[in-house]
């Protein structure tokens, strides 16, 4: 599976993208730069098209929460991302809205970036099994740290694991694919002289890999 991750500020392009590279991409991902540039409504737009994650990390009380993931599924979204060092009784009440609308719900166990070690590395391990034992879909996983992604496999082995930092984040595929179901990709595509033919190229390079790993 590859989603796109849609980190643009403008909807023409954003839709350019879309349009262009709709034959390989299973799902797009939204993140704040293009909802809080087009407003809420691009979800809805975009969820015309393709499945729509809606990736606003959600990381708040637990009633905020749920109202953050009521407005991503009442404007389209099949799925929202929550962060997962929130702990429990948000992804219990967030998990909540999701059944009203037959949406995901993905838990971030840790960014991709090398910050994130500081912090939430620690913790991720734990932060999957939470996410599995309050019955999540999915785990969002670094694919910048293999071996974090290996461990939370290892804890969550019937969840959905996406995982975003292949390309421009500099992951490696052949390192992580076979632990995982899909990649979040951005800039690798969106910013490619031919974003068609970059999208046709990761999915079928991650296929493989998942083949040959
Ligand atoms: O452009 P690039 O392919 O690096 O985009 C990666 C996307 O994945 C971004 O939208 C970023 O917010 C998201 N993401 C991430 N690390 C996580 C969770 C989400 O890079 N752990």
């Amino acid at each position: 599976m590859l989603v796109l991750a849609l980190d643009l500020t403008s909807r023409e392009k954003a839709l350019e993208i879309v349009e262009k590279t709709r034959d390989f991409v299973d799902a797009v991902k939204v993140n704040y730069p293009i909802v809080l540039s087009c407003g809420i409504e691009i979800v809805k737009e975009l969820s015309e098209i393709k499945r729509v994650i809606a990736d606003f990390k959600i990381a708040d009380i637990p009633y905020t929460s749920s109202l953050i993931a009521e407005i991503a599924f009442k404007n389209g979204a099949n799925a929202v991302i929550s962060h997962g060092f929130v702990g429990r009784d948000v992804l219990e009440e967030i998990m909540k809205v999701a059944e009203n609308y037959d949406g995901k719900v993905y838990v971030v166990t840790e960014l991709t970036n090398e910050g994130a070690r500081e912090f939430m590395g620690q913790f991720a391990r734990k932060i999957a099994e939470i996410a599995k034992e309050v019955g999540c879909h999915g785990l969002i996983a670094p694919a910048t740290k293999p071996e974090r992604v290996r461990e939370v496999r290892e804890v969550a082995k019937n969840l959905e694991i996406l995982s975003p930092g292949i390309g421009a984040q500099k992951g490696k595929l052949e390192e992580i694919a076979k632990y995982v179901d899909g990649i979040i990709v951005g800039r690798s595509i969106y910013n490619a002289d031919n974003p068609k033919e970059a999208a046709r190229k990761i999915k079928e390079e991650f296929e493989k890999a998942k083949l040959t790993s």
